[in-house]
């Protein structure tokens, strides 16, 4: 059996231009080029829980689409499954399929049910006809707790049951890992329980997640390990607890003491 993690990150840089960047206005005695990710190694065992905590601009998202190809990294390795990511030419479409992505904002398509939502990636992806995709989608949205919304439009649903629904339809292309980045921060404070209940479902589940979430009672009850990132490097890496209750980094506990 080979022991070889299921992601893993090596010497990852990315690099935007300046002016594009979020953050102070360009001036001539700044760099022209903002490094998002700035030498970052990590790698993530198959059935691992990591979630990644960190100021904003750190590079999290970054990093997370860099795991999916949504953006291509200037310097390092990605190394998926096996598969190289980084690799010229690689094959995005397979990646994606097997990591699947949930974001802040759920971006389901508002013309179809959350039914035809959930069915479209086996369909369209997986060739399935319409009726085998909905006996995948149909479960799925029960587990969810989403069963008795098969029929309703995305615009009927609660932030909660659509965030719910995209997590589903993630589901529906039978990744062997889930990237979600802040999936609940868009979230009504009420609504932010019953979604971290699913992806606490999953966890148990052995799924493979990388989270980028700062709700710390699902750090804790869910990660195997927890990520401090700073400008876009990693600044300090342990168990939640550990992580937590004594940060060895001053930055870290900086961090900490204004988020908690
Ligand atoms: N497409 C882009 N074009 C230009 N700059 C970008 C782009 N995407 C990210 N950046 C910059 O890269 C840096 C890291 O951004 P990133 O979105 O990864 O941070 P983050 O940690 O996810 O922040 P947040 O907590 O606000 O979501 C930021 O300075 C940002 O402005
Ligand atoms: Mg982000």
């Amino acid at each position: 059996m080979s022991t070889r993690p299921f992601i893993s990150i090596h010497g990852a840089v990315k690099r935007f231009p300046r002016s594009q960047a979020k953050g102070p206005s360009k001036t001539s005695s700044v760099p022209e080029f903002i490094s998002a990710l700035a030498g970052v190694d990590l790698e993530v065992d198959a059935g691992q829980v990591v979630v990644i905590i960190g100021p904003s601009g750190s590079g999290k998202s970054t990093l997370l689409r860099s795991i999916n190809l949504l953006e291509a990294l200037d310097e390092g390795r990605i190394v998926v499954d096996g598969v190289e990511a980084t690799a010229p030419g690689a094959d995005a479409r397979r990646i994606r399929e097997e990591v699947g992505m949930v974001f802040q904002s759920f971006n389901l398509f508002p013309h179809l049910t959350i039914l035809e939502n959930v069915s479209l990636a086996p369909r369209i992806v997986r060739g399935l006809r319409p009726m085998a995709a909905e006996s995948v989608a149909k479960p799925l949205l029960e587990r969810v707790g989403l069963g008795d919304k098969l029929g309703a439009w995305p615009r009927e649903l609660s932030g909660g049951q659509a965030q719910r629904a995209a997590i589903a339809r993630a589901l529906a292309m039978e990744p062997k890992a889930l990237l979600f980045d802040e999936p609940t921060s868009a979230l009504d404070p009420e609504m932010i329980r019953e979604v971290l209940d699913v992806m606490l479902d999953l966890a148990g589940a052995g799924m493979t997640m990388v989270v980028v979430s700062h709700e710390m009672g699902f750090a804790r009850a869910a990660a195997d390990r927890v990520v401090f990132m700073d400008a876009g490097r990693i600044v300090e890496l342990g168990s939640p607890n550990s992580l937590f209750d004594s940060p060895r980094e001053a930055r870290t506990r900086d961090f900490l003491s204004r988020v908690l």
